[in-house]
């Protein structure tokens, strides 16, 4: 891995870069690494009324969405995250479920999987860190790789009005995808009340695993207790000072910049 991916997937996942490697025992109970899959399963059942030929994910963590996806609606998929763990427990879960078949599942950069060219007629995407670039150019750089007929569903964080958080406003985040030629079809937000038991949940769960590796590497233990202090820092962030949700948006027609 570059020094950029590790910043970047560092990110995404909330965690200081030493702790990477401990990473995948840390979140081994989660399935989902975001939200829910249920959200925007919603969605896409109400928008697209055709199976997607070419289905995409960025950073598709353990697959939980497109296998949903696999198994709700009988789409076949692609998912690519940058963690060979995450990638291995994605290639499981899709055989338990009996759905491997249909999807295929990649170690690889999400930069480098846009890079090969051609066509999505769906991209999955959670912006949660830089790896494609700020918001705007992720949203660029995906854009140029849907078909013209196809969608981008983006699951993002914004701030709500009044809030200063180191977060995007909703017009930040609109007006960007307008200016690479997105426009937006439909949403789905989350009920805060939702985010924040969830994320209590998935807090306790990544405790558990921490104290277990604190016991095991006991020189590591402080680093084990800001991880877990971190994500309850991120959680206390999604449910006060943020709007957190799924966009799903069209190519405009005009040339994504
Ligand atoms: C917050 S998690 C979300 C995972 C998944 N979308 C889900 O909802 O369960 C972000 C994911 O992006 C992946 N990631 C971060 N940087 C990446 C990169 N440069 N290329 C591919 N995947 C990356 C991480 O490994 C992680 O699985």
């Amino acid at each position: 891995m570059t020094n950029d991916q590790t910043k970047h997937l560092a990110a995404s996942l909330d965690a200081e870069e030493a702790l990477l490697p401990f990473v995948p025992h840390l979140l081994q109970d989660l399935w989902s690494l975001g939200f829910s899959p249920e959200a925007p399963l919603r969605l896409l059942e109400r928008n697209l009324h055709e199976a997607p030929q070419h289905v995409v994910d960025l950073g598709c963590g353990k697959g939980a969405l497109l296998i949903h996806l696999a198994k709700r609606f009988g789409w076949h998929g692609r998912g690519v995250d940058i963690v060979p763990e995450f990638i291995a427990e994605a290639r499981r879960y899709a055989n338990d479920w009996g759905v491997a078949d249909a999807l295929d599942f990649e170690v690889k950069d999400m930069g480098e999987e846009l890079a090969k060219g051609g066509e999505r007629n769906l991209v999955l995407f959670g912006f949660d860190s830089e790896a494609l670039g700020e918001l705007q150019e992720a949203l660029a750089r995906i854009a140029a790789c849907v078909a013209l007929s196809g969608h981008l569903l983006v699951d993002l964080a914004w701030a709500r009005s009044g809030h200063s958080a180191d977060l995007p406003s909703e017009a930040q985040v609109l007006d960007s995808a307008h200016a690479v030629g997105l426009r937006l079809v439909d949403r789905e937000m989350l009920d805060p009340a939702w985010v924040a038991t969830e994320g209590s949940r998935h807090v306790e769960l990544i405790r558990r695993r921490a104290k277990e590796l604190a016991i095991r590497y006991p020189e590591h233990s402080a680093a084990f207790e800001a991880y877990v202090m971190e994500q309850e820092a991120e959680n206390q962030l999604l449910t006060k000072e943020a709007h957190c949700g799924y966009l799903l948006f069209a190519r405009s027609g005009q040339k994504a910049r």
